[in-house]
């Protein structure tokens, strides 16, 4: 948990606590009440009219897809969810408010809480032209070419992941398998990324040493990899509550992000004193941007660092949220998987009933404003599409609690409301890796062994991603 100790600015036996939250609330409700750009007749829950800290606090809760969801029920598909934010749960919105173009709707602030030390990445960077030049740097290494590359790695790590399972299986006991699958998403990322596995399958655990001020500890990865998602997922939701919590160094939230960027940036300096630079994403980065490797600036190193922390965080949790998801409904849902179209459609049907990314994601409107579901936004207006309240519409899938993977094979044009990977220029660059290492991972449980699973439904959590919990099963070979 990541709140402030208020303890820490007491002193002599009177807390200041009180009078710096209220201090805090009333300049949140000023900055909303100067900077209220949407239409005024929009509906939404009434606090939400007034303060940004409605939404930031589903964000806390880990809710806010949730929230968003029962505020849609309730008063319509275009609905304020912050003084300056309207959430538009409509088909039609996609296009617009992740359209491509020169108006294309850009990042908005919220994207400045993934910012890692001034540095924008590739996700984080809300300026266009910043945006293309690091897309084409890194599509590099996303393309067909660089994904054959990758293929004997992926196989060759899923081969680690065998072996761990086949032990369970001789166990003949349930086991919590999302750990695993983050243990395997780590050691397919780092390897992909930094040409070298950090070893969480053989290990049996996420244990990394980080080094922070001279001291060097041992701190779980996905803690901090999570600690700091729900961090920024809360303080994105305004500049304010982002300066406050970001000048706390001692909160757990920003301990994981500085833990997170000295994991990323030993990653960094190793690979450029390596020499070489063509096989994973990093290198392939390196030498795209051409840096002296003998002699890298601090500047050069802040920008891998940045891109590195973006790749750790945006391809390793992901997918090992999905899958578990996935196999979760494939095992309460037989018979499935019968070949990959199949397999690539059940996985679809999992990411539209549990998202990943299940919030909408902040777009900004563009100069001249932006005409949306009939309503006309002015420029600043902060706009989403709740890719929650999507993937649940009756309007769009017919039968939207029922997992039937049949649907993507019958309409293609399903595709086009899947929100899983975002929409539009900004849409994730690793879609294509994602769907190799979801296939090939999913494809090798079901083949070698029988899946059961302990519970019939599976709790979640949110920071920036939904993830469940856990994902408890146990496995037998075929
Ligand atoms: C199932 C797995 C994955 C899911 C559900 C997913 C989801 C997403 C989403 C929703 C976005 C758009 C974010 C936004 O607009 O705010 C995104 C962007 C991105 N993703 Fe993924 N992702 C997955 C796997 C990966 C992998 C494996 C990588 C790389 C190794 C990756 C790298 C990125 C990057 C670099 C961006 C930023 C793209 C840009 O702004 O141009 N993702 N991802």
């Amino acid at each position: 948990m990541f709140l402030p100790d208020f303890n820490q600015f007491s002193g002599g036996g009177s807390s200041y606590a009180p009078v710096l939250l209220l201090l805090f609330c009333a300049l949140c409700i000023l900055h909303a009440v100067v900077s209220r750009n949407p239409p005024p007749h929009i509906p939404g829950p009434f606090l939400a009219r007034w303060t940004h800290l409605w939404l930031a606090y589903q964000a806390y809760r880990g809710r806010r897809y949730k929230a968003v969801h029962a505020a849609h029920l309730r008063y319509g598909r275009v609905v304020r969810i912050s003084p300056n934010h309207v959430s538009v749960a409509a088909p039609e919105a996609i296009s617009v408010i992740y359209g491509q173009g020169p108006r294309a709707p850009a990042k908005s602030a919220f994207y400045d809480a993934f910012v890692c030390n001034g540095k924008p990445s590739i996700f984080s960077t809300r300026d266009r032209l910043d945006h293309s030049m690091k897309r084409r740097v890194v599509s590099h290494a996303f393309s067909s070419s660089a994904l054959q590359e990758f293929i004997p790695l992926i196989h060759s790590t899923i081969g680690d992941f065998t072996q761990r399972m086949d032990e369970f299986c001789a166990k003949e006991e349930y086991f919590d398998a999302l750990l695993w699958f983050n243990y395997l998403a780590f050691d397919l990322l780092s390897d992909l990324a930094f040409g070298e596995r950090i070893g969480m399958l053989k290990q049996g655990s996420d244990l990394v040493e980080i080094s922070r001020a001279g001291e060097t500890s041992h701190e779980n990865a996905i803690a901090l990899v999570d600690e700091r998602e729900h961090l920024a997922a809360i303080v994105g939701i305004h500049p304010l509550i982002q300066t406050v919590v970001n000048s706390l160094p001692f909160l757990s939230g920003n301990k994981a992000t500085s833990g997170l960027e000295e994991l990323a940036r030993r990653q960094v300096l190793k690979r450029l004193l390596s020499g070489d630079h063509r096989g994973d994403i990093l290198g392939k980065l390196i030498a795209a941007r051409g840096y002296d490797v003998r002699s890298p600036s601090t500047d050069e190193i802040a920008e891998l660092t940045a891109e590195a922390v973006t790749l750790l965080i945006a391809g390793s949790d992901t997918t090992s949220n999905s899958i578990a998801v996935t196999l979760h409904f494939i095992a309460t849902n037989p018979p499935s998987a019968k070949d990959v179209p199949y397999l690539q459609a059940t996985i679809n049907e999992g990411l539209r009933l549990h998202s990943t990314t299940a919030i909408g994601l902040h777009r900004y409107a563009p100069a001249g404003g932006l005409v949306c579901c009939g309503h006309f936004f002015p420029e600043g207006t902060e706009l989403s599409v709740p890719a929650w309240t999507i993937g649940h519409d009756p309007e769009v899938w017919g039968d939207p609690e029922v997992f039937r993977p049949e649907r993507w094979l019958e309409s293609k044009e399903n595709k086009q409301y899947l929100l899983a990977f975002g929409k539009g220029p900004r849409a994730c660059i690793g879609q294509n890796l994602a769907y190799i290492e979801m296939i090939s991972v999913l494809s090798t449980i079901l083949l070698r062994y029988k899946v059961e699973v302990k519970s019939q439904v599976f709790e979640t959590t949110e920071g920036f991603m939904h993830k469940p919990r856990d994902c408890w099963i146990k496995l037998s070979l075929r």
